[in-house]
Formats: structure tokens, C-alpha cells, sequence
């Protein structure tokens, strides 16, 4: 079975259109017991004329209504169709990292490509939809929709603020099964300024894992990534906003990134990466490492040193100690439960917001501080994400075409350290490393094929 492949079917297949039958807006409740008032025929005529009008009119601002929610991605034929019909039909299309879900019946459809079947005129039931349209317009109904409410497919589809957006992701089922066949996927959350330069490296490492995977990407609100149509990428900007390094609005964004892969129930883990960052092993191993672990990947430390310990600011108290304080790495791998506790999370971060201001950079401290006070035995306070830091300063070394050798991304796989994986030891201790100038590009793809085994 196809992963995300709906197990049952609902009943009642085929409940409204079909049986509705007749004229386009044949399901416009006509109020049967005013018509039998009028003994003239000529009056009945009038009456069901003007009914007839009314209905067309009423019929044709519903669909104009309904068509504002028809979202139609940048890939032009393959776009992602939601159509609303009150309680009933969409037809929906894949996302190019597929994984769909396919909701059989006669009342819902797949349409792959974007094709006719999406543009076909649909019939409305006005019944349901009569007291919205007199108060405004609807709710969009994506989330209504099962399919859309599992996947609501490439982010740019809803149009919530940030606060809506964090309510909405936060949910989480309370029910252990799922009513669909769930293939746990990774999500990879792409923080980033602009363009990707390892882009045709990462497509390589993906290639092949449809189904497994879900990218997302936060760029500079306004950047326009240009991607082919079959690349990971294509069309996987999330709805952004400005971000300056080293304040709040970093963690904004990560939050942001998290909340948006959240609204996909398949995906399991979520992992932090930026332009500069290559992964070091292929699919199948960060994949297999990734959702079997029991823990989650943060680093998390404190040491008595003004980069550490010195940004704690003691009016966080009683809510975080002194003792309680900790920093790492702001590139997190993060399991589901974390993700939506991280994303719900409203009381440490307006203390965060508040109290770790300049020089205290909230996105070294905050994650790993929530953890340690909340999640803390399930988090394996190190990082799967390379970096080197031994040269000093505030940035760590990047690397570039004359650096980047296969010794060396060799030793970034193995360097005969262990590290502990679910308890045991392990020399596979970093699935990605950072950072890496644009001019390693062509050393990694040479090795892609050979150290690396994509
Ligand atoms: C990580 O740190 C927490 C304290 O925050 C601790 O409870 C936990 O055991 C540590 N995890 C590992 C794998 O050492
Ligand atoms: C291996 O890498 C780790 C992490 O970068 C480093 O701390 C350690 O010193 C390295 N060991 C050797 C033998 O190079
Ligand atoms: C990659 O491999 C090709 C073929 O072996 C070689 O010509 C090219 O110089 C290599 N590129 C780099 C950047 O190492």
C-alpha cells in the first residue's frame, strides 16, 4: 500500500452529487410550502422565476466565494485544487513529496496533474452553506476535508498568522491509531536567507525516498526559489517573515518551520538544517537512525563561561534557575511529540522574548533550556550536526572546495569517537555537517557516489 494510503473508507460514498441530480444548483432548497399557496398558475410561474433568480445569483456568489479557495501552487498543471463543497467533494493533488493520501469514494478524488476534473464546475450544496454566505464569507475548508486535514499539502495553501498557525499546529491526536496507513517521514526544515547552494546535493540524497521525506524551506519573505518541477524544493517556501540573526525572530522562524511540517501527521522528525549544511550519510541511514531513535538530537550543556552561563538573565526566575539554564547548538533534530510541545509552548518563550535580549542569542538557549526543564530524559544532549568550532571567534570554520577532501568528510563520518545511540555505543555520531562554502559543491557530488553512497 501506497504510505499515507487511506485503510477505510467512509460509508457513505456518493451521498450528494449523483443522487442530487438535475439543474446546477438543483440542490438550492426551494421552500416546497410557499409555492403551494398560490392557486394561479401564472403566479406559481412568477414565484418560481423569481425563486429560480434568486437561486442562480445566490448559486453564482457561492461558487465565486468558493473559488477564492482554490489554491493554485507555481507548478501550473500540477497545482493543488481545493475545492470546497460543503461537507463533500475535493480534489486535491499530491505535493511533489508525495506520500498523498488517497481518499477513495465517489465523492473525493485525486487529481494528479491538476487535470479537468478540477476545474469541472461543481454543484453546491447551499443548504449548509446559506448562513455563512449571509454572514461573510466561509472558513476555508482545507482543514475540513480528511485529506487536507492530514496533509494539507505545500504550505503556502493556508493563510494563517503565525498565532493561528501555532494553535492549529499544537494539536495533537489523543487517539494511539491512525485511521490512515501512517510511514513515518523526516521533515527537513531549511533555515535559510535565499538560495540554496548545496541544493543539487541534497536532491541527490533524496532521490529515490518519496514517501519518506518532507521538505520545507524559510527564506527572506520576498525570495523567489527557482527549482525544476521534480526537484525537493520546488514550491516548498513556507509563508515567511524577516529575520535578524541572533534575536527572537530566529526562534519565530524555527517555530514557524516546525508549525508548518506539523500540520503534516505523517511526519515523525524534524530536523534543522541550513544552506550551508550537507548531509554526511545517505537517505537510508539518517532515515533509519532518525525514527528509530528514542530520543531526540539537542545539544544541551552549561558551562560557567560568559558565552554560557554569563547570558542567563536572573529575572527569568522562578521560572528558569540559574541551574536550569542551558545553551547548544540552535540546529535541533526533534521528535513530534517535542516539536508540538516547542511549538504550544507560549510561557518560556515571552520570558525568553523579554529577558534574552542582545548578546544573549534565544536560539542557543531556548530549545535546549524547554528541554532540559520539561523533556529532559528524553533528549540525548548532543547534536547530529557537525561543526567546527576550534578556531575561536563567533563563527565556526566553513569549508571550501580546497578543504573539503574525502579524508576529511570521512572523518566527519567516523573519526573513531562513540558516541551513544539509544543507549549504546556507536561511531556514527553526525548525519550532517556544517558549514560549507558553495565552492565544496563539486568535491561533495563527486563523493556522493562513493563515500557518501547516495
Ligand atoms: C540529557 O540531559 C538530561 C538533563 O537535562 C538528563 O536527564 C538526560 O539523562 C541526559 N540524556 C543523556 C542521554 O545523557
Ligand atoms: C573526532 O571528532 C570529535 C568531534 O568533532 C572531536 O571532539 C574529536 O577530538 C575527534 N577525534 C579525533 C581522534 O580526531
Ligand atoms: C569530479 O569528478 C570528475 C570525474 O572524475 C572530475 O573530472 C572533476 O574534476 C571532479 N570535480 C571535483 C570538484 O573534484
Amino acid at each position: 500500500m501506497k504510505p499515507g494510503t487511506l485503510k477505510s473508507r467512509r460509508g457513505s460514498a456518493g451521498d450528494d452529487e449523483e443522487a442530487s441530480g438535475g439543474g446546477e444548483y438543483s440542490s438550492f432548497p426551494l421552500t416546497p410550502r410557499r409555492v403551494y399557496w398560490w392557486s394561479s398558475g401564472l403566479l406559481k410561474a412568477v414565484v418560481a422565476l423569481v425563486i429560480l433568480m434568486a437561486g442562480v445569483l445566490i448559486g453564482l456568489a457561492g461558487s465565486a466565494n468558493v473559488s477564492r479557495y482554490y489554491y493554485y501552487s507555481s507548478m501550473g498543471s500540477s497545482s493543488l485544487s481545493l475545492q470546497a463543497e460543503a461537507g463533500a467533494e475535493a480534489a486535491n493533488n499530491n505535493n511533489n513529496n508525495g506520500a498523498g493520501v488517497v481518499v477513495p469514494g465517489a465523492t473525493r478524488s485525486i487529481s494528479r496533474g491538476g487535470g479537468g476534473n478540477s476545474r469541472k464546475k461543481k454543484k453546491m450544496r447551499m443548504e449548509d452553506d446559506d448562513e455563512a454566505a449571509a454572514a461573510g464569507p466561509p472558513p476555508p475548508p482545507v482543514l475540513l476535508e480528511f485529506r487536507g486535514f492530514v496533509d494539507p499539502g505545500p504550505p503556502w495553501g493556508h493563510s494563517m498568522s503565525d498565532p493561528e498557525l501555532f494553535w492549529r499546529a499544537s494539536m495533537a491526536p489523543r487517539m494511539e491509531e491512525y485511521p490512515f496507513q501512517r510511514v513515518p517521514k523526516v521533515a527537513f526544515l531549511f533555515l535559510t536567507r535565499g538560495p540554496l547552494p548545496f541544493a543539487p546535493l541534497w536532491e541527490r540524497f533524496f532521490r529515490g525516498h518519496e514517501g519518506l521525506y518532507s521538505v520545507y524551506v524559510h527564506a527572506v519573505p520576498g525570495y523567489a526559489g527557482r527549482y525544476r518541477r521534480s526537484s525537493p524544493f520546488h514550491g516548498r517556501q513556507i509563508p515567511s517573515r524577516e529575520v535578524s540573526w541572533g534575536s527572537i525572530t530566529l526562534v519565530d522562524a524555527e517555530k514557524r518551520l516546525l508549525a508548518n511540517a506539523l500540520l503534516d501527521w505523517s511526519n515523525q522528525r524534524f530536523v534543522l538544517v541550513s544552506e550551508s549544511c550537507v548531509p554526511v550519510f545517505n537517505f537510508r541511514t539518517v532515515y533509519e537512525y532518525l525514527v528509530n531513535s528514542a530520543e531526540s538530537y539537542v545539544e544541551s550543556y552549561n558551562i560557567d563561561v560568559p558565552q554560557c552561563a554569563g547570558r542567563y538573565n536572573p529575572r527569568m526566575a522562578p521560572e528558569i534557575l540559574e541551574e536550569q539554564w542551558r545553551k547548544g547548538s540552535e540546529w535541533f533534530e526533534l521528535n513530534r511529540e517535542l516539536a508540538v510541545d516547542v511549538v504550544a509552548d507560549q510561557r518560556y518563550y515571552a520570558l525568553f522574548r523579554r529577558h534574552c535580549t542582545p548578546s544573549c542569542y534565544p536560539d542557543e538557549h531556548y530549545i535546549p533550556t524547554y528541554l532540559h526543564l520539561w523533556h529532559g530524559a528524553r533528549n540525548a544532549n548532543r547534536t547530529v550536526t557537525w561543526v567546527d568550532w576550534s578556531r575561536g571567534g563567533p563563527h565556526p570554520a566553513r569549508f571550501g572546495k580546497a578543504a573539503t577532501t574525502a579524508a576529511f568528510v570521512a572523518a566527519i563520518r567516523n573519526n573513531g569517537t562513540r558516541c551513544l545511540y539509544n543507549g549504546e555505543p556507536t561511531t556514527v555520531c553526525y548525519l550532517f555537517a556544517r558549514k560549507f562554502a558553495p565552492s565544496a559543491l563539486g568535491t561533495l557530488l563527486n563523493l556522493s557516489t562513493t563515500l557518501l553512497d547516495f
